[in-house]
């Protein structure tokens, strides 16, 4: 509606849209939770609690809660937003309806940093798990195998998880779901045995001194970013993922009970295992000792006299970490399929297969995640990662206080509770972790969305205003 750069988009009817751009509606709530921890629970917890602990020291446990808070609030304004507005473009599309075209662009153009980095980030995480393994098995080293920051040329094994998620998404929704529930099982078993082998080594030694280098993000004599903040930048890495679960509303059979269930449980669900593992973690070994580590928590296991356990560990990640790469896969081509069929990206690209699944979107995300994988670093990749999802997050939040304050009476089967409360927490933390990421991620960022400036004014916005807002 209207005709500036603010102008706004009703959320259609799915079933208004043409067959061949209208995606299947398979799912229900139970799929939904399982797509939501499958998504959450990752290498957050299994590998940026490494980094997350050599910036923060034993207080990487209160980066956890402080992350853990933000996003919270975050998951409770999108499900208020997801089930008012049951689309698959998720923070795209609330803001496209709520604050205008080039707010949504902006935000469309993060999510796509958001979903397609989470992708490199967890193949290169899965990787720090799987290569030793494999090493083990054939017997012999595979530095050769990693990227060119640890010593190899290209990081394979990234490479090749990246390429068997891609097939498996190809063959349609319901089939990767199920599967997804069976993994998401997997992974809880391992984090519980983490924390029922690792709690009885507790010792108060390693929670001293808690807090070595400070509250806020300060530069290290070493030229490293480090402090609670700086650490808690990184590690809300490790709590979104729910966010995924909004992107599959159309093919939610009762979006409006079943998104609210499948938001909020999977993040009460995570928030409890994160402080459980973090807590076990830090308290069973000296910080110092598996910072920055690969695979920081079979480290961790190998050091109190467990390799039995450790290898468990490192298998069962290697086996259910692909769920991340499933759940943020799927929502990145559910993404880009809706900014497609509103004609910001080419509409080719938002074709299904007959199956109902847009296959195009899906292998042309896996090229371009499975560059990244391949070069660059864990770390760098997830803070940029991060600052995209931050955007997208407060954006969402933002949008559920100006339609509270613009349209009260509006239906809403979930009501975010003290919903100004909550919704200043998410959009002011949002803006805190980001200024605590590190200054060459932001700058990154602000490069990102220089180009998203450019291809908006010179490629979507004349489409979008030739096709009609149709
Ligand atoms: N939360 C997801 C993970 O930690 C992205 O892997």
């Amino acid at each position: 509606m209207g005709n500036g750069l603010f102008r706004t988009r009703a959320v259609k009817d799915v079933a208004d849209h043409a067959p061949e751009h209208r995606l299947a509606a398979t799912l229900s709530w139970p799929h939904l939770i399982a797509l939501g921890v499958g998504a959450i629970v990752g290498t957050g917890i299994l590998t940026l609690i490494g980094v997350g602990a050599g910036k923060a020291g034993p207080a990487v446990i209160l980066s956890f809660v402080i992350a853990g808070g933000i996003c919270a609030c975050a998951a409770l304004a999108y499900a208020e937003m997801s089930t008012m507005m049951p689309a698959s473009g998720s923070a795209y599309t609330y803001s496209y309806a709520v604050l205008g075209e080039i707010i949504a662009w902006a935000v469309g153009w993060s999510l796509i940093l958001e979903y397609s980095l989470v992708v490199s980030a967890v193949a290169v995480g899965w990787s720090g798990y799987a290569a030793p393994l494999l090493g083990a098995w054939l017997g012999m080293p595979m530095e050769f195998m990693q990227g060119p920051h640890a010593g190899g040329i290209v990081n394979i094994p990234a490479i090749a998880i990246i390429a068997v998620v891609a097939a498996l998404l190809s063959f349609g929704t319901r089939e990767s779901a199920t599967l997804n529930a069976g993994l998401v099982i997997v992974k809880i078993v391992a984090l519980a045995v983490f924390v029922s082998v690792a709690l009885p080594y507790l010792d108060a030694a390693n929670f001293e001194p808690f807090v070595p280098y400070g509250f806020a993000k300060s530069v290290s004599p070493d030229g490293v970013e480090r402090g609670v903040m700086a650490a808690a930048a990184i590690i809300f890495f490790a709590f979104y993922g729910f966010d995924a679960i909004s992107t599959a509303a159309e093919e939610t059979k009762n979006p409006g009970r079943d998104l609210a269930i499948g938001i909020v449980g999977s993040m009460i669900a995570c928030v409890a295992i994160y402080m459980l593992v973090a807590v076990a973690a830090v308290g069973a070994a000296s910080y110092t000792s598996f910072a920055n580590s690969p695979e920081p928590l079979a480290l961790i296991l190998r050091e109190l006299g467990q390799p039995g356990f450790a290898t468990f560990l490192a298998v069962s990640a290697v086996i259910a970490l692909p769920t991340v790469l499933l759940g943020f896969l799927f929502g990145q081509s559910r993404i880009f399929f809706t900014m497609a069929r509103d004609g910001m990206l080419p509409i080719a690209l938002a074709k299904v297969s007959r199956r109902g699944a847009p296959v195009r979107i899906t292998i042309f995300t896996a090229i371009i995640v499975s560059i990244i994988a391949g070069l660059l670093p864990i770390d760098e990749i997830a803070a940029l990662a991060n600052a995209g999802t931050l955007v997208a997050f407060a954006a969402v939040a933002i949008c559920m206080m100006v339609l509270r304050r613009r349209a009260p009476d509006a239906p809403r089967t979930f009501r975010t509770p003290l919903w100004w409360l909550v919704g200043a927490i998410a959009v002011l933390g949002c803006a805190y972790l980001f200024i605590s990421l590190p200054a060459k991620t932001q700058l990154y960022f602000l490069l990102w969305n220089l180009l998203g400036v450019v291809i908006y004014f010179t490629y979507a916005r004349p489409k979008v205003s030739r096709q009609g807002m149709a």
